[in-house]
């Protein structure tokens, strides 16, 4: 990784990795078609044109020193889901902190089922495994608190952009979504087994499929730049790793969470809603309760959003 650039021989490399010369040319014709940019031949020797913008755990570790995610990163080209991944490693015994990363999903899943849009290498499919000691109920604060890391993690790159939290965790730019997180868990009434914590971050998609064109946009069509994957998911890891620990570690977490989770959404009160759950209800909202759903006023009262779509009017 220092020096990333140099030219290496095919023979050194067959060496290193113990294999034939042959087999490194097919190995880097591979690469190639997975959008490394690699100069050279087997009888001149390779050379990578540019660090690719890869999530590989050799990139990432050097940059989560000291967070809990620095030491089971694993990377997948192409992958179905990295949270159904997670959740069968978690299963399996994986340890916290464990991170599921992929250049693409073939069945990228959101909430309620539906399909998580995940083109090659143009966005961020990360899912992180986690065991908190810590009841079922407090999944949604964890859930919450994701959001924050997303906000936190873009706005150090670019503090001039603000995203707009949407409840219960979407990420908005111009009133469009750039980020779901989708948080599933195994527990017992009482106790949280595990909990895998998906987010998808559109960095650098620069059309989408006709569908999702009116509600969805990407960081870069935004800001109007390319992004960095690497060093967005390094300062959301980090991030995340703040507000895990805090939530565990530090009286008082649970509430700096509501309170920073409203700060940062324009949509938390005072906005007419349209929310899908069991049917559907309209009204505005009023804020988060204590647990963090959200509160409605309708005509007949105020009511909790328990698991619904919201929708803004
Ligand atoms: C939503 O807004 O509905 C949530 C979308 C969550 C997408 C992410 S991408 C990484 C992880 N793997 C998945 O299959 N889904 C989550």
């Amino acid at each position: 990784m220092n020096h990333a650039m140099v030219v290496v021989s095919g023979t050194k490399i067959a060496d290193e990795i113990g294999t034939s010369r042959s087999e490194v040319w097919r190995l880097v014709q591979q690469l190639r078609t997975l959008g490394v940019e690699v100069a050279g031949h087997p009888a001149t020797g390779y050379r990578l044109k540019a660090v690719p913008d890869l999530l590989l755990p050799d990139m990432l570790t050097p940059l989560l020193k000291s967070t809990i995610f620095s030491q089971n990163i694993h990377h997948y080209y192409k992958i179905g889901s990295t949270n159904s991944e997670a959740m069968e490693a978690a299963g399996a015994g994986a340890p916290d902190g464990s991170v599921f990363l992929a250049e693409q999903q073939t069945v990228g899943r959101g909430r309620g089922a539906h399909p998580w849009h995940s083109a090659h290498a143009a966005g961020i499919y990360c899912s992180v495994l986690l065991r908190p000691p810590l009841p079922p109920s407090e999944a949604l604060i964890l859930s919450l608190a994701a959001g924050l890391a997303v906000h936190a993690a873009v706005q150090e790159i670019d503090s001039r952009i603000a995203p707009d939290l949407k409840w219960p965790n979407d990420v908005l730019l111009d009133g469009k979504k750039f980020c779901g997180i989708l948080v599933e868990m195994n527990a017992e009434v009482t106790r949280v087994r595990y909990i895998v914590v998906g987010i998808g971050i559109n960095a650098n998609q620069s059309s989408f499929p006709a569908e999702l064109q009116p509600t969805a946009t990407s960081l870069r069509l935004a800001t109007g730049s390319e992004w960095s994957r690497v060093e967005l998911c390094a300062a959301l890891l980090k991030s995340l790793d703040r507000e895990y620990r805090n939530l565990l570690e530090k009286p008082g977490a649970h509430e700096s969470i509501l309170r920073r989770f409203a700060e940062r959404s324009s949509s938390v009160r005072g906005r007419q809603v349209r929310v899908e759950e069991n049917g559907s209800f309209e009204g505005v909202t009023e804020g988060l309760d204590p647990r963090g759903f959200l509160q409605v006023r309708t005509a007949q009262g105020v009511r909790t959003v328990l698991s619904g779509t919201v929708r803004l009017r």
